[in-house]
């Protein structure tokens, strides 16, 4: 199979006490990545690293084969789509014109969408169900609406690398599964490796290839869900009693009550 992204002993600080230390990781072509871990640990701060858009002070990170980090703003544009955790900008335009933002990545300077960079951003409104709200002022939509209109751009600019912070903190308990689902068949049928950072190891198990759990900066353990989701990792990272309930649809984990007692 084919490495989207190899992160190799990355090291990060933001100069105080926290530390991103020697990351290691790669995800293949076709599947995607869980980052699991408490509030704190580092997610949002890989994820960042992964983009470019923070510089390791050790270590490195291959993107199709390329140094993230010593790629043009641009270049890394072609091969990575990236939703952030929390993105609520004034955008006075229609949800269309965001979407279609996502193909300016694929554009020369100056150069206008074609009808072909309109159709592909149709088409990632579509996917996310919101086909309906295109027309719509970006700044009118919900959390949640905001939230698949930012995936559906990040779809447009048809990427090698997804890279997804939080992608159902807005989302209503139906919605999270549809977008989890969408991500899966999206990463599959086009090849794209994903990294998402989630907060339940349910939808890890559901939804991933494989799960990185972390802890204080660190990965703690990496590799197939069912192998790094259990009762004893996911009690030391969390801090937590947990029991695992089998049910015919697989086995789940959720908090034992006499943890809050
Ligand atoms: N811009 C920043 N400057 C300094 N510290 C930061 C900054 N952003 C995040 N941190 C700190 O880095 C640590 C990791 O944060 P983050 O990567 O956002 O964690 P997570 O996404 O797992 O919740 C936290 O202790 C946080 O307070
Ligand atoms: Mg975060």
């Amino acid at each position: 199979m084919e490495t989207i992204v190899s992160v190799k002993d990355l090291s990060f600080s933001y100069g105080g006490s926290f530390k991103l230390s020697s990351i290691t990781l790669n995800v293949e072509a076709g599947t995607v990545l869980a980052l699991l871990g408490p509030n704190g640990c580092g997610k949002t701060t890989l994820l960042k690293c992964i983009n470019a858009l923070l510089k390791p002070e050790k270590g490195k990170v291959l993107i199709d084969g390329k140094n993230a980090h010593e790629l043009k703003r641009w270049e890394i544009a072609r091969l990575v789509g990236y939703v952030p955790q929390a993105h609520v900008p004034p955008f006075p335009y229609s949800t269309l014109d965001l979407v279609l933002m996502g193909r300016t990545a694929h554009l020369e300077f100056f150069q206008q969408p074609s009808n072909l960079d309109q159709q592909i951003a149709e088409q990632a409104l579509r996917m996310v169900g919101l086909s309906h709200l295109g027309h719509r002022p970006y700044d009118q939509l919900s959390g949640g609406e905001r939230q698949l209109a930012l995936i559906a751009r990040a779809i447009a600019q048809e990427p090698k690398l997804l890279l997804l912070d939080e992608p159902t903190a807005h989302l209503d308990f139906k919605n999270q599964f549809l977008v989890l689902d969408m991500v899966r068949r999206i990463s599959r049928e086009n090849g794209i490796g994903v990294i998402m950072s989630l907060h339940d190891p349910n939808q890890a198990i559901m939804f991933s290839d494989a799960v990185a759990l972390m802890k204080n900066g660190s990965i703690f353990a990496v590799g197939p869900p069912h192998s790094v989701v259990t009762r004893e990792k996911i009690e030391t990272i969390y801090e937590i009693s947990v029991r695992i309930v089998k049910h015919t649809d697989g086995s789940f984990i959720i908090p034992s009550m006499e943890s809050f007692s």
